[in-house]
């Protein structure tokens, strides 16, 4: 993966972070009635909350009604700013600010999803349609990019296990295939071969069906904004960043293992697996160690990112060395 110092990065702005907490608290203690009393008569309940919530995309529509999670991690969240602007999304170009600047032009809307392969229920079904069949969950998850960097993001979405299961994979289906789209009109950065288009990532069913794995359709409460993957992405808070797949528009059920883009670049570099590792170091450079977006001094990296008590048991008697 092409390397960039995130020296351009300002500071995190802790602010809106805390802004955003005491705005959660207030509307799950207030309830909707007091939301709507308190903006009653011109006052604005939440002055400024807006402002740093929509700073980057005024037309960002709210998700309602969504439950907080168990997983939730209570470290210190990573501000809007930082999870919009410092981005890995290639189809828009190779800087980590080229997503936030060039992905305006990705429609997130109409939007559907292919599912097929082994399954009993394929078919292409409109983003819309999956918004109704699942509950959103919010999921804030430490996230562990391959380039040594994390943040710590506020997900909205639902688990995949519940996607998975409403197309009745069959026994054969063994892994999870997901595809990106293709469109050089929306997507402009697939014009060059910066990488091999469609971008591909895919799971072993069990690691699929792990209540951890999420579909993301939102952030701080938010829709996803065009650069983080709009309008559904993976999330797989214990592997590494690449394998939170964007703006997927196929879901199939294999047979064998399918070859993710990362993989299939660079196979000495980057494996199907990408389990975080702080033991297992990349040819190029440690993993022992990151660097948490906004943050001075670096932090070690823990086993799984974390989650190890969660997901350690899936890889029992795997060498991680060679299933990087
Ligand atoms: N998905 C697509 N389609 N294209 C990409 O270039 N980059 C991956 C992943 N998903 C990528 C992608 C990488 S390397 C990372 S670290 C994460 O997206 C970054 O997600 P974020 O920008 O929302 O933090």
């Amino acid at each position: 993966m092409l390397i960039k110092k995130p020296a351009d990065l300002r500071e995190s702005d802790v602010t809106d972070q805390s802004l955003y907490l005491r705005r959660r608290e207030f509307l799950q203690v207030a309830g909707s009635t007091a939301v709507a009393m308190a903006t009653v008569g011109g006052v604005p309940a939440f002055e400024g909350t807006s402002t740093v919530l929509h700073a980057q995309n005024p037309s960002a529509r709210k998700l309602e009604n969504f439950t907080k999670s168990a997983f939730n991690t209570d470290e210190k969240m990573n501000s809007y700013k930082d999870v919009t602007t410092y981005n890995n999304f290639y189809e828009f170009g190779l800087d980590k600010a080229d997503p936030a600047r060039y992905s305006s032009t990705l429609r997130p809307s109409p939007w559907s999803v292919v599912v097929d392969g082994q399954c009993g229920k394929p078919g292409t079904y409109t983003i819309e349609d999956i918004m109704k069949w699942f509950p959103l969950e919010e999921r804030i998850y430490r996230m562990r990019c391959v380039e040594a960097w994390s943040m710590v993001i506020p997900w909205v979405g639902f688990p995949l296990a519940d996607f998975v299961k409403r197309f009745q994979p069959t026994s054969r289906a063994k892994f999870v295939k997901f595809t990106t789209l293709v469109d050089t009109k929306q997507m402009p950065g697939q014009t060059e071969p910066a990488l091999p288009w469609p971008y591909v990532e895919g799971l072993r069913m069990d690691e699929a069906l792990h209540p951890l794995a999420l579909m993301a359709v939102g952030l701080y409460g938010e829709v996803l904004p065009n650069q983080n993957g709009a309008p559904i992405r993976l999330v797989v808070p214990w592997k590494y960043g690449f394998k939170g797949i964007k703006s997927i528009v196929r879901v199939s059920f294999e047979e064998s293992q399918p070859l993710n883009t990362w993989q299939r670049v660079r196979a000495d570099e980057y494996g199907f697996y990408a389990n975080v590792n702080p033991a297992v170091d990349h040819p190029r450079w440690s993993q022992a160690s990151e660097r948490r977006i906004g943050e001075f001094f670096k932090r070690k990296t823990l086993p799984f990112n974390g989650y190890a008590d969660h997901v350690a048991s899936l890889y029992t008697g795997m060498d991680p060395r060679k299933l990087y």
